[in-house]
């Protein structure tokens, strides 16, 4: 049940010392309670490569946001080990979690003070962040005057402020209308391929994982193990309505359902 965290940074990146993975779960088990009760998670193996896009997909209740939470050490696994490649991760959740009393470039600030950039780098710092999510000039806004779709470009540059290699998201463009989903996914393909990060992202929406990942890990419920992976080779930028795209899905949403139907939930 331990957390390790190498003290490699982004810009050490080239160094021998480099891990090789962005995240490493081995045999991770998670049980809440005092025990004796059934496994949430059992015995998940995953590693997930640096620059990697990874996206978990799994029916309501099985366990992704738990596996995230013990990735980003808000939990801890009750056995297993999870150790993490380059720096504490960042966390990007459905709902935007922004200060509403600061601006959107506070926000951002903010996030840049805990990662310790001096206080005269922060504000040129978090324009560019807010300039690359393509909010340049929305910086002194405050999160009420930002619609839904802003205030999640926000928090992912919130989440990209931070000094982590590794970005997990969790069901962050699910509350949002689909055409602005559908926007906020171009950009954070091209926000990947730019930074080089390594992204986690949880959802229960076939098409969206399918649309976003290099890979797909499908998990099984009660308990949550790894049921299969699919690697996406169909290029990017894809377009959620392309037929690779639509023709995998119903392949991986098949799966699901056999996933679901094992479980007797709907
Ligand atoms: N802190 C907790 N204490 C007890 N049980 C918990 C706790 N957190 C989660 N669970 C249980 O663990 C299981 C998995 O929950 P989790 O939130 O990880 O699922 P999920 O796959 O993220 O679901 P969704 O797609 O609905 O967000 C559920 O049965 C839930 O009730
Ligand atoms: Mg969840």
């Amino acid at each position: 049940m331990t957390q390790t965290i190498s003290e490699a940074t982004p810009t050490a990146a080239a160094t021998p010392a480099e891990p090789g993975f962005a995240v490493r779960l081995n045999q991770v088990t998670k049980v809440f309670g005092r025990g004796g009760g059934a496994p949430v998670l059992d015995g998940i193996d995953l590693t997930v490569a640096p620059g990697e896009f990874v996206c978990l997909l799994g029916a309501s209740g099985c366990g992704k946001s738990t596996l995230l939470n013990l990735i980003a050490d808000l939990d801890k696994p009750t056995a297993g080990t999870i150790e993490i490649g380059g720096g504490r991760p960042a966390l990007m959740f459905q709902d935007h979690a922004l200060f509403p009393w600061l601006t959107a470039g506070k926000n951002i600030e903010l996030a840049l003070k805990l990662r310790g950039v001096p206080r005269e780098d922060r504000k040129a710092e978090a324009e560019a962040l807010l300039e690359l999510v393509r909010l340049g000039g929305a910086s002194r806004k405050r999160v009420h005057e930002l619609s839904g779709g802003m205030r999640q470009r926000v928090a992912l540059a919130r989440a990209l402020a931070q000094a982590g290699d590794l970005l997990l998201m969790d069901e962050p463009f699910a509350a949002l209308d689909a055409i602005t989903r559908d926007v906020l996914h171009d950009e954070l393909t091209r926000i990947w391929a730019e930074t080089g990060r390594s992204v986690v992202f949880v959802t229960h929406n076939v098409r969206e994982a399918v649309r976003l990942a290099e890979r797909v890990v499908l998990m099984s419920s009660r308990p949550g193990r790894i049921a299969r992976e699919w690697h996406i080779e169909i290029p990017q930028p894809r377009r959620i309505e392309d037929t690779g795209v639509s023709e995998l899905s119903v392949e991986i949403t098949d799966q699901l359902r056999g996933e679901i139907r094992r479980h007797g939930r709907a």
